[in-house]
């Protein structure tokens, strides 16, 4: 079947590889020119485990392609994903030009009928501003569908070639038909709904998987003041099947090009629906917090006196196993430590490029030894496995003070007292 990917991004482009590698005739469209010149030439503009292989896979079977056309891509295109971005505006709202620019250029260019799907996150009135845009600029038949993405970056292709669920929103049974065709290999569990139910569904998702992580780190600050252990309360408290243990990690918070921006997003459409959602204001509240109160921790053990001092922070990237850095922790530490004065330098396997383009006066490492040559503290805010086995002891020996601030809770605070560190995590009690 030949279909047609708007976007070639985190998900679009692991959309176009998945399709393709089951056979299908895959357009993918970008509007950025230096991404389908480096796509054609099978490179990935971006860090995500096994794309790059799937990808030239793809370019080889003849079954895969990119242009910056959409008159190349979407005339007889049975289905068409829009996968553009929808980032959050200054003020927290959701900018949907991206897809209603989309819409108006597939409207342009569909030769016959196709089945127009949404897989950008969006709110549900939005199938009704892309309806109305596309009926400026054709007159030919064609549906809408959404299908929502679930993948998680740094494991976006598993996600996508296993994914947890289908969701399948679609206006005509024409379209869930032929959804559910092109879906067909893909062994997951099929939710086919209407397209409304299909974006709530991926913004209660989200919205409760933020929902987990601000409450856990909310114990974590009664476990703090309590002397109690989040590790075992969080063990304790996922081992009930109603519960689950995902998303039960106390730390730094949550940050990325998702969760922050969908958090925000419900928000602001709830506003619109006469609905006041303070539960998920609250939820967006203790996250913003965490990052003051990690700093306060950080103050805490230099007793106030952290200016001039030189830091390593450990992790860029919003979470491992990526190089994106779209609202990543570390950006808000990073540049809040400079303004305490701090002299930071910073450390990622492979995010160090990203980070340079938008942090002044850091000093930028890949190797974690390197980075803690002379330091007066480790803040570790990304949880890479490169940073999960480290030799303490010979950290101890080229860092001028031993300290320790551990902002995802991965090392053995014992172990390191024993070192003769200090160390202080997220609600691990014993400070
Ligand atoms: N990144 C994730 O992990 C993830 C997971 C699930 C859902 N989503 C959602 O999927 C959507 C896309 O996210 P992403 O992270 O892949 O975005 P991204 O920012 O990585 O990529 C978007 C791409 O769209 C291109 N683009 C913008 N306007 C275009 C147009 N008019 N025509 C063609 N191309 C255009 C951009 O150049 C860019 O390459 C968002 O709504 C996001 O919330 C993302």
């Amino acid at each position: 079947m030949k279909i047609a990917v708007i976007g070639t991004g985190y998900v679009g482009l692991v959309t176009a590889a998945v399709f393709a590698k089951f056979k299908n005739e895959v357009w993918a469209v970008d509007i950025d020119k230096e991404k389908i010149k480096k796509l054609l030439q099978g490179k990935a503009p971006f860090f995500e485990p096994g794309l790059e292989a799937l990808l030239k896979k793809g370019l080889n079977s003849g079954n895969l392609h990119f242009t910056s056309l959409y008159k190349q891509a979407v005339p007889e295109a049975k289905v068409i994903f829009i996968c553009v971005g929808t980032p959050a505006k200054e003020n927290g709202d959701y900018d949907l030009s991206y897809v209603l620019k989309a819409s108006e250029a597939i409207a342009k260019n569909l030769t016959e009928y196709g089945v127009v799907c949404i897989k950008s996150t969006v709110p549900p009135s939005t199938t009704k501003k892309v309806a109305l845009v596309m009926s400026r600029f054709t007159n030919i038949a064609y549906d809408l569908a959404s299908c929502p993405e679930f993948l998680k970056e740094g494991s976006a292709v598993k996600d996508s070639l296993h994914p947890s669920r289908v969701v399948i929103g679609a206006s005509s049974q024409k379209a869930k038909d032929l959804l559910l065709k092109l879906h067909q290999p893909i062994p997951a569990p099929r939710v086919v709904c209407d397209i409304k139910s299909a974006q709530m569904i991926k913004y209660a998702a989200n919205a409760f998987l933020a929902t987990k992580i601000s409450f856990i780190n909310s114990i974590a600050r009664l476990c703090d003041r309590v002397g109690a252990d989040i590790d075992q309360v969080s063990q304790g408290l996922g081992l009930d099947p109603r519960i689950g243990d995902r998303f039960l990690n106390a730390g730094l918070g949550y940050g990325g090009s998702c969760f922050p921006k969908d958090t925000w997003a419900l928000i602001a459409y709830a506003k619109r629906l006469g609905y006041n959602f303070k539960f998920l204001k609250e939820v967006d509240n203790v996250n913003q917090g965490q990052v003051n109160y990690f700093l306060d921790k950080v103050n805490l053990v230099f007793k106030g006196n952290v200016k001039g001092k030189t830091l390593t922070v450990l992790g860029l990237s919003f979470k491992p196993n990526t190089d994106d850095i779209r609202e990543s922790r570390a950006l808000a530490i990073i540049k809040k430590l400079q303004q305490m004065g701090v002299k930071v330098r910073v450390c990622d396997p492979v995010a160090v490029e990203q980070g340079k383009k938008v942090l002044k006066d850091a000093l930028f490492f890949k190797d974690p030894y390197q980075a803690l040559k002379g330091s007066s503290a480790l803040l570790l805010v990304t949880e890479w496995d490169a940073f999960k086995n480290l030799n303490f002891k010979r950290i101890a020996k080229i860092m001028k003070d031993r300290i320790i601030v551990d902002g995802r809770n991965i090392y053995h605070p014992q172990a390191l007292r024993k070192l003769g560190f200090i160390y202080m995590g997220v609600g691990r009690g014993g400070e």
